[in-house]
C-alpha cells in the first residue's frame, strides 16, 4: 500500500489480526502498519546489482579475445590487401573500438555490482568533506560552496574512498543543478551548502549538501535513487545508486528533501561507534583536562 507522508510517497505494510473473546466470536482486529520504504529500495537495489554482476560476467569473457583477434587481423593482413584494404581497415578498427566501449560499460556495470568494497577505518568526515570539496571549489568558481563543519565530531569508522566518492557524486549534482536552473533572479548566485552535524541523542552523525537549483518533481524524488534514473542527457543515473550503496555499506540512511526557498538537500546519517561517541562526550564534558 502507498501513502503520501509530507508531500513524499512511502510505502506501507499492513497486517491486521483478528482478536477472538473467551467465546470465539470476533472482538476486534489489531492493524499494524509498517513503512517499508527504505527496505523496498534495498530489495530493488539487490535485484540490480544481481543483474550487474550477470551481465558483467557473461560479457567481460569474450572481450578481451575479439578485440586480440581483431588486432592480430589488423597486424597481419592489413598491408597486404589491395582490393578491399580500406574495408578491412575500417572494420577491424571499428571492432577494436566498440569493444573498448563495450568494456568501460561492463566495467561500470562491475564497479557498482561490487561496490561497496572498501575498507572501515576511523576518519575525521569533516577532513573527508574538505577534500572533496577544494576540487569543486576550483573547478566552479561561478558557484558559492559553504561548508559548515560541526566542530565536536566523533571519528567515524568510513570507508574513505568510498565516501568521498558518494560526496563527491552528490556535489556533482548539485553543482549540475545549479547550472541547470530555469528561473534565477538577477546577482543570484548558484550556492551549495554543506553541513556536519553530531547528534548524540540518536548517535548519529548527519551530513547536509543542498543546493538552490530547481528542485525535483514527485516522480524525480520518488526514483532518485533507482540505478539508471537519469533526467540528463549525458546521466547514468549510477549517481546516486552508488552513494545509496556506500551510506548503506556503512549502515547509514540517506533521504533527499526540498530545500527552502528552493532546491535539494540531500542528507545522509552515519551511525557512530559507541567508543567513539563517549570519546567525544566526555572530552567535551572536560574528562581529559581540557
Ligand atoms: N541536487 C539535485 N537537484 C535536482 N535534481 C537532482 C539532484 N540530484 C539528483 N537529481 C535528479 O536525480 C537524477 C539521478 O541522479 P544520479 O546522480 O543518480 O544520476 P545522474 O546525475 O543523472 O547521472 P550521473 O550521476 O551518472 O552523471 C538526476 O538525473 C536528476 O534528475
Ligand atoms: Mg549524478
Amino acid at each position: 500500500m502507498r501513502l503520501q507522508r509530507d508531500g513524499h510517497e512511502v510505502a506501507v505494510l499492513l497486517t491486521g489480526t483478528r482478536l477472538l473473546d473467551d467465546t470465539g466470536s470476533p472482538g476486534g482486529l489489531v492493524l499494524f502498519l509498517e513503512e517499508v520504504t527504505h527496505l523496498l529500495r534495498v530489495q530493488r537495489m539487490e535485484a540490480w546489482r544481481e543483474v550487474a554482476r550477470r551481465i558483467a560476467h557473461e560479457i567481460k569473457n569474450p572481450l578481451t579475445p575479439i578485440q586480440l583477434s581483431a588486432q592480430r587481423l589488423r597486424r597481419r593482413y592489413a598491408g597486404q590487401l589491395r582490393d578491399g584494404g580500406a574495408v578491412f581497415d575500417e572494420c577491424t578498427r571499428t571492432i577494436v573500438q566498440q569493444v573498448e566501449e563495450l568494456k568501460a560499460l561492463v566495467n561500470e556495470f562491475s564497479t557498482f555490482a561490487r561496490m561497496p568494497a572498501g575498507q572501515h577505518t576511523p576518519h575525521d568526515l569533516n577532513a573527508l568533506v574538505e577534500e572533496a570539496l577544494v576540487l569543486f571549489r576550483e573547478g566552479h568558481r561561478e558557484l558559492d560552496f559553504v561548508f559548515t563543519p560541526e566542530p565536536d565530531l566523533p571519528e567515524l569508522e568510513l570507508d574513505r574512498e568510498g565516501v568521498k566518492r558518494a560526496v563527491i557524486n552528490v556535489l556533482d549534482n548539485a553543482v549540475a543543478a545549479c547550472a541547470g536552473r530555469r528561473t534565477v533572479a538577477p546577482g543570484e548566485r548558484g550556492r551549495v551548502e554543506l553541513r556536519t552535524t553530531y547528534v548524540s541523542r540518536l548517535g548519529i552523525v548527519r551530513l547536509e549538501i543542498a543546493d538552490n537549483g530547481d528542485g525535483m518533481t514527485a516522480e524525480v524524488k520518488a526514483r532518485l535513487f533507482e540505478p539508471y534514473f537519469s533526467t540528463k542527457r549525458e546521466g547514468t543515473g549510477l549517481g546516486l545508486a552508488i552513494v545509496s550503496a556506500i551510506v548503506a555499506d556503512h549502515n547509514g540512511f540517506i533521504r533527499a528533501r526540498d530545500n527552502l526557498p528552493r532546491g535539494s538537500r540531500f542528507i545522509m546519517e552515519f551511525p557512530v561507534r559507541q567508543q567513539a561517541a563517549q570519546l567525544a562526550a566526555r572530552a567535551r564534558l572536560g574528562a581529559y583536562g581540557a
